[in-house]
């Protein structure tokens, strides 16, 4: 199950996904967090935050809506505690900034760059719940390149770049390619997608923040749809898949699409053991069709019926 994204190797090909369980710490009572693909880290700005007004969270059909606001410890906090921990767990750290200006990403990098036991960096350009929606880097090629050129400057050669990508976009293949110019070593893909839920009893918007980002299985086949438009643009890229996996299969369908790994995020909220899970789910899935490896059905989507080595006919 072992797999390399962007010349990192992973236990298994399901991480946790940002925002969904903070440093880690609380899903320790689930799984080994050693024996996961990584623990993506909830994205970390310069300086702590509380986040938006309450509430912050809402279920929605399938889904989920958060306008957190990025709370967090900070960097130096995260960097004090929170990194040191994980990486004594024997955890693949893949660490989240989030910054308000080019030069706040840029701090970030410098200090996340001096920090032992970071295995990437995931680079949250894609916050729907930032107050100023021109904020959302992600949402035009020319300023989510500069933030991921920025970033790169202070990242060691040998660690990844991961550019998060939004799904609010007209052509997300545009922004994969103007991020990869600017540096990137690699593609997670996608943040949620901007929602809104309205209170049954007062009738107003149902989240202190107003909107939200929606997750959960109801964006599946939007992201889903995100990897496979980027992946036939750019087979070479490494993507990491994230949006609403719940099941093994629901990780294959990611990797079939042209993802070498992917994220769990929601499913966590009911079951904290999911990217375990997933992935013991994932090991079957393969099995069933014969794959050796995870790799062997990276693209396989995209190729045409009957060229691949797979297993072709599953009786479920
Ligand atoms: C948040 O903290 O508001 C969510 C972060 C994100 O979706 O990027």
């Amino acid at each position: 199950m072992t797999v390399e994204v962007a010349g990192v190797r992973y236990p298994t090909p399901v991480m946790t996904a940002s925002g969904c369980a903070a440093a880690g710490r609380e899903l320790t009572p689930f799984l080994d967090l050693a024996a996961i693909g990584a623990v993506v880290t909830k994205s970390v700005m310069l300086d702590a935050r509380s986040g938006r007004a309450t509430p912050r969270m809402v279920e929605t059909p399938s889904g989920m809506l958060n306008s957190i606001g990025l709370q967090g410890p900070g960097i130096d906090t995260f960097l004090a505690d929170d990194l040191p921990w994980l990486v004594k767990q024997g955890a693949q750290p893949v660490v989240s900034i989030a910054g308000g200006s080019l030069g706040e990403y840029a701090e970030l990098a410098r200090r996340v760059g001096m920090a032992p036991g970071v295995a990437a960096v995931e680079v949250n350009i894609s916050c729907p719940n930032v107050e100023n929606r021109g904020l959302v880097f992600a949402c035009d090629p020319f300023q989510a390149a500069r933030v991921i050129s920025a970033t790169r400057r202070g990242i060691p050669k040998d660690i990844p770049v991961l550019a998060k990508l939004s799904p609010d976009v007209t052509d997300i293949v545009t922004v994969a390619e103007a991020v990869m110019e600017g540096g990137a070593s690699g593609l997670s893909m996608v943040n949620t997608t901007l929602g809104l839920a309205i209170d049954p009893v007062t009738l107003r918007p149902a989240l202190g923040g107003v909107t939200g980002g929606l997750s959960g299985p109801a964006i599946r086949p939007l992201a889903l749809r995100c990897v496979w438009q980027v992946y036939a643009a750019m087979p070479e890229v490494p993507i990491i898949g994230i949006g609403g996996i719940r099941t093994g299969f629901d990780a294959l369908e990611f990797l079939a699409a042209g993802a070498s790994a992917v994220q769990v995020g929601t499913s966590t909220f009911h079951d904290p053991s999911s990217p375990a899970r997933v992935a013991d789910e994932l090991r079957s899935e393969l099995a069933l069709r014969a794959a050796v490896s995870p790799r062997e059905v990276v693209g396989v989507a995209h190729r045409p019926a009957g060229t691949s080595a797979l297993r072709a006919e599953v009786s479920m």
